[in-house]
């Protein structure tokens, strides 16, 4: 017996799990318990790509659906990314009941209900392993290992190539726009970067995450999402002297005793003891908090060929295994429940770190003082920094970390201060997660 397998684009993922997949299928039929898993065929817009398979005895093609028309054809691995071809093809495999394993997350977090309900009424295996930190099996986890527990919160780096370019800016010598373009030489960036520093690639896998791990359908829209390409390396450096490090964070918490879910996305200060603050470069890692299992984290590469590679073709042994179908069927909560309440973001309540740029004259630092405090707004620490190099305003940056405050009370307390007369630049703010 054999799983046949066609495959949707072959960039560097597809490239990855073809060669895995004729590399490795000895092996992965001893995994299987004896069933085969052949690549019969394969369809990529870039010609150049198919070469090697063609030669391989693979069947090459520019058009994608009619390798997912094929009769032997039992399972299509969608890699062609993006929203409405890739959607179309799906739904169309579906519809001939062969299963899919896809990594776009996009896709899910948008139409994942759409596709569950498909995937369920074809009674055909849907594997998206691969969506969520690349080669890292935390869906996996999700759905099996952790599966006694109900969990409160998931907090992760989930953005390989955010994770790289923030690593490369705090190591120093590297800016920005250099560090992206070395993530995108790697192969770890989407074709449209924006996705990735705007902090939209982590709100998608946050939106799949949460419905794994709360049971709950989980809309795109919920989601706070910010980037990180507004953060200004001085920010960076200040938060490495007080011992943080600058992260971009997912966050899913069941938050106080409302049972709302808190989702965010946005650059955090995270303590150097925090088991997070040690993630560099392409490396992801979450940490789920589950009530019987305590704190767990799961750690790898985030993104990049063989890593992602990896967790598509876990997903095609499970379906040659047959679990598959019934793992997909339970994910019956994503469609057939009402979803959880989602916190509104004022309430949330953390930590903040924020910069401002004042006057440097008498009575300004009591004066912030007091419209924090007016705002229930509780200061931890305060650091008057020397004035930015050049500023010929008379500004100094003063730097203030919070204990806990209500996100609304701090905006209206910044709004406040912004507003002032001594306020020479918008204050800069960033959230701080607790280790
Ligand atoms: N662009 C994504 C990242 C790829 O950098 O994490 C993996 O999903």
């Amino acid at each position: 017996m054999e799983l046949r397998v066609g495959l949707l684009g072959v960039g560097t993922v597809g490239g990855g799990v073809a060669e895995l997949l004729l590399g490795e299928g000895a092996a992965l039929k001893e995994r299987t318990g004896g069933i085969g898993i052949r690549l019969v065929a394969a369809a990529d817009i870039e010609p150049k790509r198919l070469a090697s398979l063609s030669a391989a005895g693979v069947e090459v093609s520019k058009d994608a659906m009619r390798v997912v028309s094929r009769d032997d054809v039992d399972v299509v691995v969608e890699l062609i990314g993006g929203a409405d071809t890739a959607k179309a093809l799906i739904l169309e495999a579906l519809r001939r009941r062969r299963s899919v394993v896809t990594a776009n997350k996009h896709l899910l977090a948008e139409h994942g209900e759409e596709i569950v309900r498909a995937a369920r009424g074809a009674g055909a295996a849907l594997g998206f392993s691969a969506a969520v930190c690349g080669g890292v099996p935390v869906l996996l986890a999700l759905r099996t290992g952790l599966v006694a527990n109900k969990i409160a919160s998931i907090v992760g780096i989930v953005n390989g190539t955010c994770n790289y370019i923030l690593t490369r800016m705090s190591l120093g010598g590297t800016t920005y726009a250099a560090a992206l373009a070395e993530a995108q030489a790697q192969g770890y960036a989407e074709a449209n970067p924006a996705l990735d520093v705007d902090g939209h690639d982590s709100a998608h896998k946050l939106t799949i995450l949460a419905a794994l791990a709360f049971r709950t359908p989980v809309a795109l829209s919920s989601v706070l999402s910010e980037g990180i390409s507004g953060l200004d390396v001085l920010d960076l450096r200040y938060a490495q002297d007080l011992g943080y490090v600058v992260k971009l964070v997912a966050i899913g918490k069941r938050a106080g005793d409302r049972d709302a879910l808190d989702l965010r996305v946005h650059p955090t200060l995270l303590p150097k003891e925090h088991p997070l603050a040690a993630v560099s470069g392409v490396f992801n890692a979450v940490e789920i908090t589950g009530h019987a299992v305590g704190r767990v984290m799961l750690f790898g590469r985030g993104a990049g060929k063989e890593p992602t590679s990896s967790n598509i073709v876990a997903d095609l042994v499970e379906i040659a295994r047959g679990s598959a179908a019934r793992a997909t069927d339970q994910l019956a909560f994503w469609i057939d429940r009402p979803p959880m309440p989602i916190l509104p973001p004022g309430e949330a309540s953390t930590r903040f770190y924020v910069r401002f740029t004042v006057r440097d004259e008498y009575g300004v630092l009591g004066s912030m003082a007091r419209i924090l405090g007016e705002h229930r707004v509780s200061i931890a620490s305060v650091i008057q920094k020397e004035p930015h190099e050049g500023d010929a305003t008379n500004g100094v940056p003063i730097v203030v970390l919070t204990h806990a405050a209500r996100a609304a009370d701090f905006r209206a307390a910044l709004d406040e201060i912004d507003a002032c007369e001594f306020s020479i630049r918008r204050a800069v703010f960033l959230r701080i997660e607790e280790a």
